[in-house]
């Protein structure tokens, strides 16, 4: 029997799948419209109207950070905060998933239960390939906060089968706090040096810094040293921090980025993601930027908790990050489900001329999930002109190149298009900003900060657009994943046709394409 996703695909098929559609070119006028097919099917609203198809999200109830994430033996693990008995934050457990492909995840029983130590905060996971631990070969190990008032100390647990079933180790908790320290969490654990000589090394959130310990065994810690007084942006409080050691692109050097989750004051307002490029010895992490220099992952307000997973194979470096805002998290719609994961993102430094800076981009397993392609061929948009594309494919991946001419004002591409509700990521020139606006994009008076717009500064003649739109998640990476802005959205119309749009003066669409994800 078809579902009405098999259905949609069907009608979609049937016009665009096989040869790519082609627009018009130039010459003809800039309002045009490609349609898809006389059969439109209306949506009820319903909690499954805002569900992603490719975006991990929850069966039921609340979800936050993605936790222990950790690559072993073909499987991509996926734990995360969960409060399975309601759909706004609680006693923390730790939910799991995994997926073969980073595109389709397969739900798993709760890894993680709260006891008498606390509830289940934020952290890690490690496979532990030459038993450091002694729970046995290749145990995969969790290294989580437990929390319980006033401490939060460091837990660990254990499994022998691919963590599908977990046991807390008797002599937890390992790591509790210096005496005084309140907020103390969020352990990411990694194995630096030589098989030999190494040891494990965690970072962990302490107020507005981070703390590095070593072990041996991660049973018993050590303190090496502190980082973060002063430095980045303060204005609020650290949590989930990360550290990993990356290639810069087009050279031999590397650089070790301490990446942050930042409780406020981010660029789109409330909670986002703050890193810091330099150098760590296996003790010390030192900044290579002044300490007045605020980098940020995401101009997006959707970005947060990011985690990359270990051991992720062909040495790349992977993150994913809850797709919400502590501003209002826990008022988004839907409200049987609440909480969703952006899309696995493949890390990067690129040399710039401000320094050398992350660069993200959509993990390359998406692009064999890529078919009905409708291409734009290139065309210059003037005096409001657009061009509409219309569509059924639930989960989309857009490609736009536009070239600034002189007389270029503000253009870019609406989403989710129909009966006045849309979302916008555009770019204006005047202001050199790309920018994204959500304020006609359905349900938005959940919270008053859900419709501030967004801006990013963002200096080029050529803007390259590449932007995931997939149920109520948008992602949008610009010219070659530099600026990543990352944003929730609530339309309930169901459409999914898109508008390339000049707003007056005059821009060069070089070429855009359309396509359908199908996981
Ligand atoms: C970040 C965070 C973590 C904490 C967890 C609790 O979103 O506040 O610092 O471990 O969420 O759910």
């Amino acid at each position: 029997m078809l579902n009405k996703r098999g259905f949609l695909c069907i009608l979609l098929l049937m016009v665009s799948c096989g040869q790519p559609t082609m627009l018009p070119d130039a010459h003809e006028p800039t309002d045009r419209m490609i349609p898809k097919s006389t059969m439109m099917i209306k949506p009820t609203i319903t909690p499954e109207l805002f569900r992603p198809l490719i975006h991990f999200t929850p069966q039921k109830a609340w979800i936050n950070d993605p936790n222990g994430m950790v690559y072993y033996d073909g499987e991509y693990h996926l734990f995360y905060q969960y409060h399975p008995d309601s759909t706004v934050w609680g006693p923390m457990h730790w939910g799991h998933a995994v997926s073969r492909d980073l595109v389709n995840w397969e739900h798993l029983p709760i890894a993680l239960y709260p006891d008498e130590n606390g509830t289940i905060f934020s952290g890690s996971a490690v496979i532990d390939w030459h038993n450091t631990a002694g729970f046995g070969e290749e145990a995969m190990i969790a290294i989580f906060t437990h929390d319980k008032q006033p401490r939060q100390s460091q837990s660990i647990a254990y499994s022998l089968d691919k963590g599908r079933t977990w046991t807390k180790y008797e002599g937890n908790p390992v790591l509790p706090p210096p005496s005084g320290i309140r907020n103390f969490r969020d352990p990411k654990v990694f194995w630096y040096g030589t098989q030999e000589a190494g040891y494990w090394v965690m970072v962990l959130a302490v107020g507005q810094t981070t703390l590095f310990y070593r072990s041996a065994d991660l049973k018993a810690w050590q303190s090496m040293s502190g980082f973060g007084l002063t430095e980045g942006a303060q204005c609020g409080i650290w949590e989930t921090p990360d550290l990993f050691e990356l290639p810069v692109a087009g050279t031999n050097e590397t650089r070790w980025v301490l990446t942050l989750g930042i409780n406020n004051c981010a660029p789109a307002g409330g909670s986002g993601t703050q890193y810091f490029v330099g150098h760590f010895d296996g003790e010390r992490f030192t900044n290579e930027n002044d300490k007045e220099t605020v980098l940020w992952a995401d101009y997006g307000a959707d970005f947060y908790a990011a985690q990359s997973f270990s051991d992720s194979p062909d040495g790349r470096r992977i993150w994913m990050a809850w797709m919400s805002n502590w501003d209002y998290a826990t008022t988004t719609p839907p409200e049987t489900w609440r909480g969703a994961m952006s899309i696995p993102r493949e890390l990067g430094l690129a040399k710039t001329a401000d320094g050398i800076r992350l660069t993200q981009q959509p993990v390359a397993e998406l692009q064999s999930k890529l078919m009905a392609e409708t291409e734009v061929a290139s065309t210059v948009l003037t005096d409001d002109g657009s061009i509409t594309i219309e569509s059924s494919a639930e989960a989309q991946l857009i490609n736009a190149t536009f070239t600034i001419l002189p007389e270029s004002s503000r253009f870019g591409i609406r989403v989710h298009v129909g009966d006045g509700q849309s979302a916008t990521v555009g770019y204006s020139r005047k202001e050199r900003v790309l920018f994204t606006s959500r304020s006609e994009a359905g349900v938005t008076d959940f919270n008053e900060k859900f419709t501030t717009g967004h801006i990013a500064s963002l200096e080029a003649d050529v803007i390259q657009l590449q932007i995931i739109v997939d149920g109520s998640a948008v992602e949008v990476f610009a010219n070659d994943g530099t600026l990543v802005m990352t944003e929730r959205i609530f339309t309930t119309t169901g459409s999914r046709d898109i508008e390339i749009f000049a707003d007056g003066g005059r821009i060069q669409l070089d070429s855009a394409q359309l396509y359908e994800i199908a996981p």
